[in-house]
C-alpha cells in the first residue's frame, strides 16, 4: 500500500476524568488505585515506571489514567514521561510536541521547576519529554536523571515514568535501575505470552522488579476465553474505549 493510502495514526488519550468515559473504564481504574496504593505503600515505593513489551499496547494511557486516578484520591503525583523518542504526553496539557521538559534538564538547558506543569483541577504535575535527543538511553542513564529523581521524590507521594517499550529499546531497563518498581502492561489479544516472558526476564536481569501488571484494552464484548485472563494479576485493569459506550 503506498503511503498515500495509509491511514493516518492519531493517538488518542482515553481519560478518566472525562465525562464520557464508561463506568467500567473508570471503575477499572478505581480498583487499580486501591490494588496500586496497597502493594506501594507495603513495600513504601513511589518511583513507579510503566512499560509493555513493544509499541502501541497501552503504557501512555495506563501512566496518565493511574496518575489521574492517584490525585484523585488526594495524592501528589508526577507523571513524568520518559517516552523520548515517541512522547505524546504533551496532548495531556494542550501543548505542543517540542515543549521544553526532562531532556532539556538533563542537557542543563533549564531547571527542572521551570517545565513542571500543573495539570488543570487536579493535583498531578506533568513533566513532558522534551525536545526529542539524539542519544535517549545516555541521557535515562546518567546522574542528571539520578538527580531529578531524587528531587522530584521529595515533591510528591507517586512519580510514574511512562517509559519505552522494554523489547524494543534499552530505556526501560536503564531507567529501572533508579525505580522502585515497574507496571507491566498488556494488551488484550496482542501481546504475547512468550515476548511478555522475554520482558519480564530482561527486566529481572536489570534488577527491575516488575510490582505487577496491567491487562489492557480488554472488551468485555469480545473477551470470550480471554475474560479469564490472569497472569501477573496483582493489577487487574481492563479498558474499553469510550466508543465502546453505545
Ligand atoms: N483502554 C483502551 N481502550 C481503547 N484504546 C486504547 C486504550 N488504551 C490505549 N488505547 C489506544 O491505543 C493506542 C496506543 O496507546 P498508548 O499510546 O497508550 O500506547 P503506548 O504503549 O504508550 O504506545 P507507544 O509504545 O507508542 O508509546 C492509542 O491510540 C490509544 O488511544
Ligand atoms: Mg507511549
Amino acid at each position: 500500500m503506498s503511503k498515500r493510502h495509509q491511514k493516518p495514526v492519531t493517538k488518542q488519550l482515553l481519560s478518566v476524568s472525562d465525562q464520557n468515559a464508561p463506568f467500567s473504564y473508570v471503575e477499572a481504574y478505581k480498583m487499580l488505585c486501591t490494588n496500586f496504593e496497597f502493594i506501594t505503600t507495603a513495600q513504601d515505593c513511589k518511583n513507579i515506571m510503566v512499560t509493555s513489551t513493544l509499541a502501541n499496547e497501552g503504557k501512555t494511557n495506563v501512566s496518565i489514567n493511574l496518575a489521574r486516578s492517584l490525585a484523585g484520591y488526594g495524592k501528589r503525583v508526577c507523571l513524568v514521561e520518559c517516552d523520548l523518542r515517541r512522547p505524546t504526553a504533551h496532548k495531556l496539557v494542550f501543548l505542543s510536541r517540542n515543549t521544553e521538559g526532562l531532556t532539556n534538564v538533563l542537557k542543563g538547558e533549564t531547571e527542572l521547576s521551570k517545565v513542571i506543569r500543573k495539570v488543570d483541577n487536579t493535583t498531578m504535575d506533568v513533566l513532558l519529554a522534551g525536545v526529542t535527543p539524539p542519544n535517549p538511553s545516555e541521557l535515562l542513564a546518567s546522574e542528571k536523571m539520578k538527580a531529578i529523581i531524587e528531587a522530584l521524590e521529595k515533591e510528591y507521594d507517586y512519580i510514574i515514568y511512562d517509559t519505552p517499550p522494554v523489547l524494543l529499546v534499552a530505556d526501560a531497563a536503564t531507567l529501572g535501575k533508579y525505580m522502585d518498581g515497574a507496571i507491566f502492561v498488556v494488551k488484550h489479544n496482542k501481546t504475547e505470552k512468550n515476548l511478555v516472558l522475554k520482558a519480564k526476564k530482561n527486566l529481572d536481569s536489570a534488577g527491575v522488579r516488575v510490582l505487577g501488571a496491567v491487562y489492557s484494552m480488554y472488551n468485555e464484548k469480545s473477551a470470550g476465553s480471554y475474560s479469564n485472563y490472569s497472569s501477573y494479576n496483582y493489577y487487574y485493569y481492563y479498558g474499553s474505549s469510550p466508543k465502546d459506550k453505545k
